[in-house]
């Protein structure tokens, strides 16, 4: 009875508190609006455009500058934001030139690609998405914001949630891979490592969720290329990461260059009115890529420039990146009557709420401050993360012995090692693509990683080649330092332009000279590791027939070679997964796990099934897959039901074993295949993981939960359904190796 009163009464408070809390929440909401609104009426069309207009600031070896007219702009009112601008003292000057001497004193926004770490450089986004860690994803992003937000930034261009099957595009280094699920998850844990709790915490970034929408499927993996596909395939592959960013809170979305349907993106309603702000009810601020408003010319959308603008405001654009055209005509065109002033104003407002949310108006110099931008540059807090991340963003490719005998981790009986290969003793590649204001003098490299890791050892080194051209001047001492000891470390793959933006690819193999090298280096008879460094999957089919160990490590960042160093002795088990499938050649492009059965699938007794005459269908390696120095075994994968119901929730268990000698991280994925629908479905898709160490000899019974809304799909009629049916569920180790079991969804 006391206890029910008890439970009563706290009810009342709480519900109390929530009354509280919401009038409060209208209170602080009209507050803003009056503030938003009384500006705007203060503002002149012209001060509005400059508000929606955004350049870049340059650097030279001097430092920072300001192009000239881009200084009279902001101080003429026609330009409020910046990007590429850093450093507390040069942003300071340039907000106090803003706040003291324009108009409205309405500060500037600060943007930049902080994509993967400021000057502490972690993993590039796709080695970090292999580590399939949430939660260390998300700090990642948190981190970089926070020594960002200290160097006087407020805004980043990023998470970049484009999903992509095709590794020939160079911007795949950027993203999660090919999986809208993962891909989702980790979406929703940068936005939410950015921005933290409140974008007015001067320790974090307002988001920038890119490239919306669906540029990672750019034809050919061309950069810059076409795209076109179903709407299905939209919304069910491309659209969820988008979407689970800005649920995840978002503050602003940047437009892609390509087009999609035939429309640029930067001018399509459909993408910025229709699904963005209809459907998803985004309310932030909307800003389009580089020119890309410009560029609407080109694609053949606008007559000129002039129009383009139009297009783009109309379609939902509130700002306009380096483009000028806002800035040059938006004036006009109101004038004219194509565009109406309220809505500029919509657009207007939506920036300066963002600028009120980052409470600079409160306070214009919150980002700014010398102190904390020295205590938070470079600190030991970041270098930390920075090795934790990247020594989980490493793959065990391969590990096969060597004359009986496995080579990783390397054995305290190894003495003599030769590091062989242009990334080995590198610096700035080990930052990769988009490295910010990455400081590559502080990058650790393999080199030195291993040389402090093993004082006992005698460690010789012999860069060989470049990554690029044809050069082999350095082939003799590489062969004759690998000749003369007990095993070769090879670090073999990218630099860091070759790929990013503009850095498409059409034949993937080592670039350069590297795969003669590599040959000679194993023509030694010498065993050999490699370490696999690339902003992409690179196509490997001979190194993997013939190298013994493979390590797939990317770009690292600024810790890459402490991390190396420490899988490679085993200081740290290999735990991670990939998330982007390794081809076989660039002909099995696009190649990717969740594939349609077809009506023929494949049986390699019948020639006529879906398959190529010259190699497996399979990739090389596939997604999901990694190794890892001990074994996992899966066994007693059992379902709470055969069948279930639209409300029911069905646990899947299975068993999961260690069965060596160290401990280890496994990721346990779960993937379910819907046999029969109205539109077909792939073979699998993946509907959750859960990554969990495991000590040598332990056994662990993992659960899953799956419900409805784990089965619902774009139906025939486009609804967002499940649909009564016989399902597969597949829990293994890979995309490729599992247990089955199946249930019946009843109507
Ligand atoms: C072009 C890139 O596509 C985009 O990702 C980036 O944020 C902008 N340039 C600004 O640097």
């Amino acid at each position: 009875m006391k206890s029910s009163l008890l439970k009563f009464s706290v009810l009342i408070i709480l519900s109390g508190l929530t009354v509280i809390s919401c009038t409060k929440r209208v209170e602080i909401d009209r507050i803003r609006e009056k503030f938003v609104n009384d500006l705007i009426a203060k503002m002149t069309l012209e001060e509005k455009i400059g508000q929606m207009t955004l350049y870049t600031s340059g650097w030279d070896v001097t430092g920072p500058t300001l192009n000239e007219n881009y200084r009279k702009d902001i101080l003429a009112g026609r330009c409020g934001n910046l990007f590429n601008a850093h450093t507390v003292a040069y942003n300071m000057e340039l907000q106090k030139l803003t706040v003291e001497q324009t108009r409205l004193k309405i500060p500037l926004l600060f943007g930049y690609d902080v994509i993967h770490g400021f000057k502490t450089i972690f993993p590039i986004p796709l080695a970090e998405s292999c580590s399939w860690d949430l939660e260390l994803i998300g700090k990642s992003a948190r981190m970089a914001a926070k020594e960002a937000a200290s160097a006087g930034l407020n805004w980043t261009f990023a998470p970049m949630v484009d999903i992509a099957r095709d590794p020939r595009w160079g911007r795949v280094a950027e993203g999660a891979g090919e999986d809208p699920y993962l891909g989702s998850l980790i979406a929703a844990a940068r936005t939410r490592g950015f921005q933290g709790s409140k974008l007015s915490d001067p320790f974090t970034l307002a988001a920038c969720v890119k490239h919306f929408a669906a540029y990672g499927a750019a034809e050919g993996g061309r950069d810059y290329n076409t795209v076109d596909m179903s709407e299905r395939t939209l919304r069910e592959i491309y659209l969820p990461p988008y979407h689970a960013a800005i649920k995840a809170g978002a503050a602003t979305v940047m437009s892609s260059f390509n087009e999609l349907f035939g429309s640029p993106a930067t001018g399509s309603r459909f993408l910025l009115y229709q699904v963005l702000r209809k459907e998803w009810g985004f309310p932030g601020v909307v800003v389009t890529d580089y020119t890309s408003i410009n560029e609407m010319v080109k694609h053949g959308f606008s007559i000129d420039e002039k129009q383009a603008g139009e297009q783009a405001l109309s379609a939902g654009v509130d700002m306009d990146m380096q483009g000028g055209v806002y800035q040059n005509y938006l004036f006009e065109s109101v004038g004219q009557g194509k565009i109406t002033e309220s809505q500029i104003d919509q657009a207007v407002g939506r920036i300066l709420y963002l600028k009120y949310d980052l409470g600079l108006f409160e306070d214009p110099y919150r980002y700014l401050d010398l102190k904390r931008e020295k205590e938070n540059t470079l600190s030991v807090e970041m270098l930390a993360h920075s090795l934790d991340i990247a020594q989980k963003s490493i793959v065990l490719l391969r590990n096969e012995p060597f004359k009986e005998e496995v080579l990783l981790p390397l054995s305290a009986g190894v003495r003599k090692i030769a590091i062989i290969g242009p990334l080995a003793n590198d610096q700035v590649n080990m930052l990769g693509t988009w490295h910010a204001a990455g400081d590559a003098g502080r990058v650790v490299t393999v080199l030195e990683g291993l040389k402090s890791a093993l004082p006992g050892s005698q460690i010789s080194f012999s860069k060989g080649c470049e990554t690029f051209g044809e050069e082999r001047y350095g082939f003799q001492d590489a062969v004759s330092k690998a000749a003369n000891s007990d095993l070769v470390i090879i670090a073999l793959g990218e630099n860091w332009e070759q790929s990013g933006e503009a850095a498409s690819r059409s034949v993937l193999g080592l670039p350069g000279v590297q795969q003669e090298l590599l040959e000679k280096i194993l023509a030694t008879g010498k065993p050999v590791v490699v370490l696999l460094m690339a902003g992409r999957p690179l196509v490997i089919p001979w190194m993997v027939q013939h190298v013994p160990a493979i390590l797939n490590t990317s770009h690292l960042g600024t810790c890459a070679g402490s991390a190396i160093a420490n899988v490679l002795t085993g200081k740290y088990n290999p735990s991670g997964k990939l998330t982007m499938s390794f081809p076989r050649n660039e002909g099995q492009i696009p190649v990717y796990y969740a594939t349609k059965n077809t009506g023929r699938p494949l049986d390699a007794a019948n020639k006529y099934t879906t398959k190529y005459l010259d190699i497996p269908n399979e990739p090389l390696f596939p997604f999901g897959f990694g190794l890892s120095y001990t074994n996992f075994k899966y066994s007693d994968l059992t379902l709470s039901s055969s069948t279930i119901s639209a409300t029911d929730t069905l646990l899947v268990r299975v068993t999961v074993s260690n069965t060596g000698t160290v401990d280890g991280e496994e990721v346990v994925q779960l993937y379910v295949r819907d046999l029969v629908g109205s539109v077909t479905r792939p073979v699998k898709e993946l509907k959750g993981f859960k990554k969990l160490m495991f000590k040598a000899g332990e056994s662990q019974q993992v659960t899953f939960k799956l419900s409805t809304d784990d089965l619902r799909f774009y139906t025939a009629d486009l609804t967002f359904a499940a649909e009564p049916g016989m399902f597969r569920v597949m829990v293994g180790t890979s995309s490729v190796e599992y247990l089955e079991n199946g249930f019946e969804l009843l109507k």
